[in-house]
């Protein structure tokens, strides 16, 4: 079977390796791809975002499956325009992507589906958003309705940084349209971590917990990033909060869309806040893989990748429980100095063949391009070494070796993954 991803990011590869290891998959094209890429196939020169480009691509070179990474082709309506071609594709259709393409959409569906989650206020006015401050208990959080490339949430401990955050989203349009609506929601304590499910509107096959680490430096502190870091199983989630996770919040959440008519196909990303005593609430959902949890996850995947993503996208999955194995794994994200501001490309990277060679390792290529037989950095997260263990511990020190193995020009990467799955 020819495969089709789109996307150019550590997810990708990691999709790409594992699609590989299918039986039924004879060829994988990666649009636009990366150096890792090119170990399992070809690479394709068309945007994820265009959508006609990619269509005809499909129907040119006879693909059978089309997976797509990235949000943004999701909800810009990939999944409908392939569909209306006959061809079949893995994710949600555009309007069931809302469901990460506008955080007021989510936040209604959470509310219809009575899923817990922060409180919430929606607003299409700067003044009344002000308004509605001065009364509002601190700390709280603003956040763009639509995408903005993680950077749309802005945590603010005082009045004065909340009404300074309206006026960045919706004043002066800091993120452009995604701003043209926002929510003020109340902060939440606890630990973070990711649930991903499969499902085809009907069934559901959960994917092994998996905790991100989002912050740019240690102890969870600067920026926002794409992630820096993930492993899986993540031990908050423990195997009775999983049920839970399962029978109250994604289901319920599958059939809330259902009741508006959306059948959602795809993965179920759902970011969880656990407070001490064990409390979940929804943070937000995406509508696609987790990327850097996609790495440790799928490492940990015994099933078949290619049957899910197909049954699911021809709408047979049904309830499933997936087989992983015991073994723990953990992603290390390696990226460019200066990220997730700006940051120089086209470093050459060396030790990726020493460091892949080690086993039970597979180093992820995110932001890299291949020039004339040497791989250069290409964007801000650059590889995910990832590497499992008989516990959290093995697997980290395995990590770790391999990415003392790894170097270009100012690489950084974080210190403490995993370290709060230690305690
Ligand atoms: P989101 O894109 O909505 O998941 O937000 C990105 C990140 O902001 C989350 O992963 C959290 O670290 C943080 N965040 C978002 N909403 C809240 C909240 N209500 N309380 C505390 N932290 C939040
Ligand atoms: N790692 C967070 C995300 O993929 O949204």
């Amino acid at each position: 079977m020819k495969t089709l991803i789109i996307g150019g990011g550590g997810r990708e590869d990691a999709l790409a390796w594992k699609l590989s290891e299918s039986p039924h998959v004879t060829e994988i094209f990666t649009a636009p791809g990366n150096a890792g890429t090119l170990r399992y196939g070809k690479n394709v020169d068309i945007s994820p975002v265009d959508i006609e480009g990619l269509k005809r691509f499909a129907i040119d070179n006879s693909i059978d499956l089309t997976v797509v990474g990235p949000e943004l082709p999701l909800t810009l309506g990939i999944v409908d325009s392939f569909r209306s071609a006959g061809l079949l594709i893995f994710g949600p259709t555009q309007k069931a992507a809302a469901i990460e393409g506008s955080k007021a959409f989510c936040k209604d569906m959470l509310r219809a589906a009575n899923i817990p989650t922060a409180d919430y206020e929606t607003f299409s006015s700067a003044e009344e958003a002000k308004k509605y401050l001065s009364t509002a208990r601190l700390p709280l959080v603003v956040k763009a309705d639509g995408l903005a490339a993680g950077k749309g949430v802005i945590i603010c401990q005082t009045l004065a940084e909340a009404t300074e955050a309206v006026t960045l989203i919706m004043g002066e349009m800091a993120f452009g349209e995604a701003g043209k609506r926002l929510i003020i929601e109340e902060f939440l304590e606890g630990e973070e971590a990711s649930y991903l499910a499969i499902t085809d509107g009907n069934g559901v096959a959960g994917l092994a917990p998996a905790q991100d680490h989002k912050a740019i430096f240690d102890g969870d502190r600067g920026p926002n990033t794409g992630g820096m870091g993930a492993y899986s199983p993540a031990p908050i989630i423990t195997p009775q909060l999983e049920k839970k996770i399962l029978s109250s919040i994604i289901k319920p959440l599958i059939k809330a869309m259902k009741d508006v008519g959306i059948v959602y196909t795809g993965v179920l990303y759902a970011g969880l806040m656990v407070s001490e005593d064990g409390v979940l609430k929804v943070l937000e959902f995406n509508c696609r893989f987790g990327d850097p949890e996609c790495q440790p996850i799928l490492m940990r995947l015994e099933d078949d990748l290619f049957e899910i993503l197909c049954d699911a996208a021809k709408g047979e999955l049904g309830d499933r429980v997936l087989r992983w194995s015991d073994k723990h794994s953990l992603c290390v994200v390696m990226a460019s100095e200066g990220y997730p501001g700006s940051y120089k490309k086209d470093l050459p990277i060396s030790g990726l063949e020493e460091a892949g060679q080690m086993s039970d390792v597979l180093v992820f290529h995110a932001g890299t391009r291949a020039e004339k037989g040497t791989v250069l950095t290409a964007g801000g997260r650059v590889l995910g070494v990832t590497g499992l263990g008989r516990d959290i511990r093995e697997a980290r020190t395995r990590t770790y070796e391999a990415v003392d193995k790894i170097s270009f020009k100012g690489a950084y990467y974080r210190k403490d993954i995993a370290r709060k799955a230690l305690r």
